[in-house]
């Protein structure tokens, strides 16, 4: 099988006068990995075939792609296989060890992980706000966290129009944030089962935990800090103010923020409606007198950043408080590195 996907591989610089492609899918067999290869079935029809790499534990075992049986390989495997372009989502560790070793080869790696997010050599890239950071020379793209994804979405269109002064974000994130560990904590605890390798130092069910990562010297969670600087980085406002509180709970999929904003400028709040809803691929849902705002268990499977609970902060001049929510796997991790994909095949072609 992996032959056949070899004999049918073409160099991506062809992609306009050929239609189709493949692309190396690192982590396929985790829930971001199975997520990108449903995203890429909806978003790109241009990859036709797809080389899943995994652990030596996932080795031999088979993936679906548009109705094909694919044999997951090793990420030396992968590297040898003369595609082009990858999407890597196997952690940190993984894409330290593997993303320059591809990019030697000409690979262009758009990476999930936090390895390569503070790199000044590396672009951190939503596309809808900061695809033009991405250049030619440019072999290693990183994918931002989850969390800073969906709040820079909003963010982004309200700093452009009346300059954000400050920002405090506290999140409420689901289990799935963790990868496959998350989920099985949150199940085995549900269904009164041991835990085998738990994700989080506490239960999680019927719990919110106020510990995303790793306690830093200056008390901050490592998932905190990285809400602050990633979203600095892809602002280009290397001194914005801005403060978080990064808090999981037992939600199996999608995150949600409340998202704090001052601005220079003032605004009316009907302002605020219209420059979001103008922006792309945000979604407003904010009728609160019909109990409509943005929860996670309807944003399963959406691409898009949902925000609701649009309400003036009156304790401050020009303040406004937002309740935005995203799928993480998808807008938070797959969905944007698809689209980071597309973006650099489009120019390419
Ligand atoms: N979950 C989210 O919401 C989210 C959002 C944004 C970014 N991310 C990032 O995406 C990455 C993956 O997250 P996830 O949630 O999908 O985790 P996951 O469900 O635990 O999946 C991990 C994937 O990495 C592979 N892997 C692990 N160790 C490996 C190794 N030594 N060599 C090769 N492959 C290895 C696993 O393969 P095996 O199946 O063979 O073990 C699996 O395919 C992480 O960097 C995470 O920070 C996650």
């Amino acid at each position: 099988m992996f032959h056949v996907i070899l004999s049918k591989r073409v160099n991506t610089r062809l992609f306009k006068s050929i239609t189709f492609m493949d692309i190396i899918v690192g982590g396929a067999t985790g829930l971001v990995g199975q997520e990108i290869l449903e995203v890429l079935e909806e978003m790109s029809p241009q990859v036709t075939h797809v080389i899943p790499a995994a652990s030596e534990r996932s080795v031999g075992k088979h993936i679906t792609f548009r109705g094909q049986s694919v044999p997951v390989v090793s990420f030396a495997r992968a590297a040898d296989s003369g595609a082009q372009v990858a999407i890597f989502s196997a952690g940190s560790d993984v894409s330290r060890k593997w993303a320059k070793e591809f990019s030697k080869k000409g690979i262009t790696v758009i990476d999930n992980s936090s390895a390569w997010r503070m790199d000044p050599e590396v672009p951190l890239v939503v596309p809808e706000v900061n695809a033009h950071h991405i250049q030619k020379e440019h072999k290693i793209i990183a994918n931002p966290n989850c969390s800073t994804i969906q709040m820079v979405v909003a963010l982004a269109p309200l700093h452009k129009d009346l300059g954000i002064k400050r920002v405090v974000v506290s999140t409420y994130q689901s289990v799935s944030g963790s990868g496959l560990a998350g989920i099985d904590q949150l199940e085995a605890e549900r269904n009164g089962k041991a835990v085998q390798a738990p994700a989080y130092p506490h239960p999680i069910d019927k719990n919110a935990l106020p510990h995303g990562g790793n306690f830093t010297d200056n008390n901050y969670t490592s998932e905190e800090i990285k809400l602050i600087d990633e979203t600095r980085k892809i602002l280009d406002e290397p001194q914005m103010a801005i403060t978080s509180t990064v808090v999981r709970i037992p939600v199996t999929g999608g995150h949600s923020e409340s998202v704090n904003i001052e601005f220079e400028k003032p605004f009316s709040q009907e302002n605020i409606k219209k420059i979001l809803s103008s922006a792309t691929n945000i979604k407003i849902e904010d009728d609160p007198k019909n109990n409509f705002y943005p929860m996670p268990v309807h944003i399963r499977k959406s691409n898009f950043t949902h925000v609701g609970r649009i309400r003036r902060d009156f304790s401050v001049d020009n303040g406004i408080n937002l309740w935005i929510v995203a799928d993480n796997l998808r807008k938070g991790a797959a969905t944007n590195a698809v689209q980071i994909l597309n973006y650099i095949l489009d120019k390419q072609a």
